[in-house]
């Protein structure tokens, strides 16, 4: 696959994870729990294949730039994609924080956005 499908592929991947991740905050912020949610299932298979598209379209852009091993900044999207994957969920044990989360998760992938653009370590 060329660098610019598994762009893409990352990049929609990424929208569907802050569509899911503001979606699950919102509903939960509303007093929603996870039995009331009449999409749990889609919700969780939509969860699941933003953050495997992503990893895996992450991985293939790394092939296709040619970068062996796993640089500092990598390791920074790593964590940031495994902090916005638990926060999609969190929302339901902490309703409170839903709110928070609605400008917290934008504001995270706009960190991950800058580490693959500016590649400071
Ligand atoms: C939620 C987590 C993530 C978000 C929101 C995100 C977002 C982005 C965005 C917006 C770009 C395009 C930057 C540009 O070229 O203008 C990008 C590029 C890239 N991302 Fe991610 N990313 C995430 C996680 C990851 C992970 C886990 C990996 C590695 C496995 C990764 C590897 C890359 C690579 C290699 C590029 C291409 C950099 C280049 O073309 O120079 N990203 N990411």
């Amino acid at each position: 696959m060329s660098y610019e499908t598994y762009k893409l592929i990352h990049l929609i991947s990424g929208f569907l994870l802050f569509s899911i991740a503001g979606g699950v905050a919102l509903y939960a912020a509303n007093g929603g729990d996870k039995a009331g949610n009449t999409l749990r299932k889609l919700v969780g298979i939509l969860h699941g294949i933003a953050l495997l598209g992503i990893l895996v379209a992450g991985f293939g852009l790394l092939a296709r730039l040619g970068i062996g091993g796993i640089p500092g900044w990598v390791w920074a999207k790593l964590v940031v994609w495994l902090v916005i994957g638990g926060i999609a969920t969190l929302p339901y044990k902490r309703p409170q924080l839903g709110k928070v989360f609605l400008w917290l998760v934008p504001l995270l992938g706009g960190v991950a956005a800058w580490l693959a653009v500016a590649k400071p370590f």
